[in-house]
């Protein structure tokens, strides 16, 4: 009878178990109990079986954890982990039930029967467990991991998936694929960036699994208790992030896969683009239209027709018969040229890439040794095997020509890769990749990185071609990491509302899985946007940290004037906007590569607690002071903002309004509502054309008294590595009041081997409610102050030096 029970249980068991696998599992074998604990330097490993598990602990609040089903741990090896920090000092507690692993500030408990990891926080608290009737399990070559999932929990990130940023009750397949036209519901996407925060009462934790073959997240869709995670192949290694502030987890992520590097100035100017330009001609009428019509603009794009029958590295000589002395030209008028080069190579004797590659043994190749051919744009094409290093050393020098007529960036496309007329739409999975250790791994284990490899290849190769110009690479294809050699945009979105609406959560969880240099096509690749929908993508751009208009080929032109005057006044002024803003973009973006957090926040990076946010696909934080509520909808009558914690004063009119109330709003086409953090001091400067030009006039820095009152300023030459032996420019400013009676506003210069292009700075102090009494500038009594009643704001302009000064108002 005994018997029986337990008989039928464990066949509920097993059912309840088959009903949750995925597709694809005929059965998993779950860990079992462990049976022998080894002591290692930094954590723990534990067999159960024949399965071996290690815990360790690899830098101060990250832990990591790996399982070998068949007890053999594979050689540790990361395309993505660049982190070498010493690992810091464990405790052990072993006991007959669970053994504890202390390192610094988490607590991993290992219960043994089965054997389950939950992460606790020093205080004893559950960051994340195994789902108890789940431990990690295996099926021939696919691993997976379950974990509870508390009702209230919400979980960010993994790259640009489209919908909701909260990804909860959705599940999600990791498998970069050339997305032409998606919507919400598209998945897989162009990246795969296996990396999640998990939000719930103020307290994040992250989890980052290290692996590149197709992997899925279900995130409830199975069962709303747990969540899970796996790949069909390669190995189930996985990081734990403890936080317990998402920007905590947002830091640790980003020194664990590194950061962007400092990008140059001109790259976060307007970008012009189109699929394409058909000539020369063409390319200049466009600049020249910026420049007579004053709209600031810093890039033109030359999309594949520029190429030679679409062949990378070659320039079609008959639409581009000077392209040299264009490129110099476009570079006199200011423009930064980027031009296209997709990682196919046509096959063709002849053609010097596919030569040069073939003799240098460069592609990848099939089972039976032949070269791998698909077609992509030019035809018949080859590919590089980007996983050998000679080969990204080879593909980096391909650029020479390019990086010597002054071509300022590139764009690395169709690299996921992209192949046309197969089935998968990409190389088939046992294709060949070799790798620099004499071993090679088919299709599977490569497809997730290749985009990245293609954009380490191009970064690399700029870095050795032109040792002191910062490169610019955009890529569309990436895995976590990639964000380390080039910017990304979202694909091939289109000319819809709803696009315009999806932009923003997108864009908001590229920046929280670690990818913060992002843009999307503004005004949207496939088909033409109507004017208004064209003028509020435009207004949105703004706050994007890549700033880029792209259509596809056969739709309307696309530029700000396209409309009519009205629309193309209304558009003038934003991107004067964005360039007003560059003081501060610049300075948040310096910040971006020194930390992780990106320029475009959820409001909850900057309010952990502020739970009302933690659904928020509209509202969004632009660096930490401002707080921009787009319109992304045809039809306003009103619309809601929502503001966070703190006073926040508006933009536009100064206007200041207590916190964490809702307002009604009701933006005509030519306003997009934008408020300031009181206790902000915002940089900005004159409107210039391009980034290159000097602006005219003072520095201008708004002050918006507050509690926590501070900004800072970043500034160097923009485009070399001067600023890392000490050439840049920067202050701290702050303001302290004393009710009634004083503001105080001081600037510290704490580095000045930058000379600006300022002498003397305009400070603008709002929520000034009565004229003051006198103004004083380092300590003497000075004249030539405004006081606007209406704005309350006080106006003064002061002469600037590298020794910061003190301005007060007193009454
Ligand atoms: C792909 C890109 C798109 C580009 C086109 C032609 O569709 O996503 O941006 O314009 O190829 O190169």
């Amino acid at each position: 009878m005994t018997l029986k029970l337990l008989r039928i249980s464990t066949l509920l068991w097993i059912q309840a178990f088959a009903a949750s696998a995925p597709a694809l599992s005929q059965g998993w074998h779950h860990l079992g109990s462990a049976d022998h604990l080894t002591r290692l330097s930094n954590g723990v490993e534990l067999s159960a079986g024949r399965a071996r598990v290690r815990v360790t602990a690899f830098r101060e609040g990250v832990i990591r954890v790996r399982l070998a089903p068949d007890g053999n741990f594979p050689d540790d090896s990361s395309w993505a982990v660049v982190d070498t920090s010493a690992p810091p000092p464990v405790w052990l507690v072993n006991s007959p039930r669970e053994v504890r692993v202390t390192a610094g500030r988490v607590v991993v408990r290992i219960r043994k029967q089965p054997l389950l990891i939950d992460f606790l926080d020093a205080a004893g608290k559950i960051l994340l467990a195994d789902e108890t009737s789940r431990p990690m399990a295996w099926d021939g070559a696919l691993v997976r991991v379950w974990k509870k999932m508390p009702p209230d929990e919400n979980y960010y990130g993994l790259g640009d998936k489209a919908g909701p940023m909260n990804r909860r009750n959705r599940s999600f397949v990791m498998w970069n694929t050339d997305a032409f036209g998606w919507q919400e519901s598209t998945d897989p996407l162009y990246k795969t960036i296996p990396f999640f925060m998990g939000l719930r009462n103020g307290t994040a934790y992250g989890l980052f699994f290290d692996n590149t073959y197709r992997s899925s997240f279900d995130f409830g869709k199975e069962s709303e208790n747990y969540f899970s995670f796996g790949s069909e192949g390669g190995a189930l290694d996985y990081y734990f992030f403890a936080g317990p502030a998402p920007k905590t987890v947002l830091e640790e992520y980003t020194a664990l896969v590194g950061r962007i590097p400092l990008p140059p100035l001109w790259s976060l100017g307007y970008q012009q683009s189109r699929w394409s330009y058909a000539s020369e001609a063409r390319v200049r009428e466009v600049a020249s239209e910026f420049r007579e019509g004053k709209i600031p603009a810093d890039v033109i794009y030359l999309d594949i027709d520029y190429q030679d029958g679409n062949r990378p590295f070659t320039v079609d000589r008959r639409q581009y018969p000077a392209f040299e002395r264009m490129i110099r030209d476009l570079r006199a008028q200011g423009f930064h040229t980027v031009v296209i080069t997709d990682p196919h190579l046509k096959k063709e004797p002849g053609y010097a890439p596919y030569d040069s590659g073939l003799k240098k043994d460069a592609f990848v190749r099939n089972p039976d040794g032949s070269v791998y051919v698909g077609t992509v744009w030019p035809g018949e094409s080859v590919f590089p095997d980007f996983t050998l290093s000679r080969v990204r050393e080879w593909w980096g020098s391909l650029y020479a020509p390019f990086a010597e007529m002054g071509i300022a960036g590139f764009w690395n496309d169709m690299n996921e890769p992209a192949v046309f007329k197969d089935p998968e739409k990409t190389m088939p999975l046992d294709v060949v990749h070799r790798l620099d250790d004499g071993t090679a791994r088919d299709h599977r284990a490569i497809h997730n990185v290749f985009g990245m490899l293609n954009a380490r290849a191009t970064y690399e190769g700029l870095r050795k071609l032109q040792p002191d110009e910062r490169p610019f690479v955009l890529t569309r294809a990436a895995f976590a990491g990639t964000a380390r050699y080039a910017a990304s945009w979202t694909g091939d979105n289109s000319s819809t509302w709803n696009h315009l609406a999806m932009s923003t959560p997108t864009l908001l969880s590229l920046g929280l899985s670690g990818y913060p240099l992002i843009g999307d096509d503004i005004g949207g690749f496939a088909g033409s946007p109507p004017a208004d929908l064209l003028t509020r993508w435009i207004e949105l751009g703004v706050f994007n940290p890549i700033y880029r208009n792209h259509t596809s080929k056969g739709t309307a032109d696309q530029e700000p004037w396209v409309h009519g005057p009205e629309h193309e006044a209304v558009r003038r002024r934003f991107i004067e906007l964005r360039y007003r803003l560059l003081p501060y973009i610049y300075t948040g973006i310096e910040e971006t590569s020194r930390t992780g957090i990106p320029l475009m926040r959820p409001v909850f990076l900057e309010f952990p607690a502020a739970s009302d946010f933690y659904g928020e696909d509209r509202e969004f934080l632009f660096g930490r002071d401002l707080l921009v509520a787009p319109v992304v909808t045809e039809m306003t009558d009103a619309q809601e903002v929502r503001l966070p914690p703190g006073d926040w004063y508006d933009y536009w009119t100064a206007e200041k309004y207590a916190g964490s109330q809702t307002i009604r709003t009701k933006p005509a086409l030519d306003q997009i509502p934008l408020f300031v953090r009181a206790g902000a001091i915002l940089p900005q400067q004159p409107a210039v054309q391009f980034t290159g030009a000097k602006p005219e006039g003072p520095l201008e820095l708004r002050v918006y008294p507050g509690p926590e009152c501070a900004g800072s300023l970043y500034l160097d030459d923009g485009h070399t590595y001067a600023y890392q032996s000490g050439k840049l420019l920067h202050a701290d400013y702050s303001c302290s009041f004393s009710a009634g009676r004083s503001i105080t506003v001081t600037s510290r210069v704490e580095k000045s081997g930058f000379q600006p292009w300022w002498s003397s700075t305009e400070v603008t102090i709002f929520g000034v409610t009565s004229a003051p009494a006198s103004v004083q500038f380092g300590g003497r009594v000075v004249q030539g102050w405004r006081y606007d009643g209406q704005a309350h704001a006080v106006t003064l302009t002061v002469p600037d030096s590298a020794q910061g000064w003190t301005l007060q108002l007193l009454w």
